[in-house]
């Protein structure tokens, strides 16, 4: 099997080798689409260890996380959730968008994330000391944080923070050329729109453009598509959906592409 791609942005593959080693649990801050779980993946491969990955919404509980008692013929039994089996063969839990999930479920976290190292389960008496290859990792999006949510200090203040954001231009070129094979030329474009975009503060735009939409961008073209519609269908339609916003956005593709007639 091929190795995950991750070029590293910083200094962040040291840091949480260096977490893993010492037991600790990771945080991951970031915008959409900046590398955060491609980071993880490609961290598990290096550190040889699963990754077990759980998406946080409104309604998941702590079941989801520990495991449930199901029903089969023979009677009940017990199934471990995601968290669990990380806790209980070892490997990465990685729990995405933590921010979603309410409070008292990420309560069943704080046992795991500091010095005790244990999952205690409720249902079923059960105490689990994690296995030494166990680690815990969060991750979320500051930028459009519900005021009602939010993570507790306690939670938060258990965790070592790795702060992402999008690549610096040279790395993302890089990225762009490797993930879509587009050529330097146009990648430089690329990254030149997204800088730009970036740079705009008085569009209302929930979170500026993602490096995963440049690469959508980059492989449209790729497959042959013209650079004005491979932008506009990538880049410009899922940044917004107002008339004026989609105008400036517009304006500022066809500084760098020429417009063609057919979207
Ligand atoms: N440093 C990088 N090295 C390699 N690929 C990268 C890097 N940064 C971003 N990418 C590319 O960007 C895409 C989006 O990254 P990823 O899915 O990891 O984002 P994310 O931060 O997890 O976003 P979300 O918060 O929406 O889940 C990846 O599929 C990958 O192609
Ligand atoms: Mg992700």
């Amino acid at each position: 099997m091929s190795q995950t791609y991750y070029l590293p942005q910083s200094n962040e593959v040291e840091l949480f080798q260096a977490a893993a080693q010492m037991n600790l649990p990771v945080l991951i801050k970031g915008p959409t689409g900046c590398g955060k779980t491609r980071f993880i993946e490609s961290m598990g491969e290096k550190l040889g260890r699963d990754v077990y990955t759980v998406v946080c919404h409104d309604d998941l509980s702590a079941a989801d996380l520990v495991g449930r008692h199901l029903i089969s013929e023979e009677g009940t039994y017990w199934q471990d959730g995601p968290l669990t089996k990380a806790v209980r063969n070892g490997g990465i839990c990685y729990i995405d968008e933590i921010i979603e999930a309410r409070k008292d479920t990420t309560v069943v976290l704080h046992s795991l994330a500091d010095y005790r190292r244990v999952l205690p389960i409720d249902r079923t008496g059960e105490v689990i000391e994690a296995h030494p290859d166990f680690m815990l990792v969060v991750s979320y999006n500051p930028g459009y944080q519900n005021v009602l949510k939010g993570m507790k200090p306690s939670t938060k203040q258990r965790f070592i923070s790795l702060s992402f954001t999008y690549p610096k231009p040279d790395i993302e070129k890089e990225v762009i050329i490797q993930e879509s094979g587009v050529d330097e030329e146009i990648a430089q474009k690329l990254v030149d729109i997204a800088s730009e975009i970036r740079q705009l503060s008085d569009i209302d735009i929930q979170e500026a453009v993602s490096t995963r939409l440049l690469i959508y961008a980059a492989k449209l073209m790729v497959r042959g598509f013209d650079p004005y519609q491979a932008c506009m269908h990538s880049i410009v339609e899922s940044l917004s959906d107002e008339e004026d916003v989609l105008a400036v956005l517009e304006k500022l593709i066809t500084l760098h592409f020429a417009k063609s007639s057919h979207v």
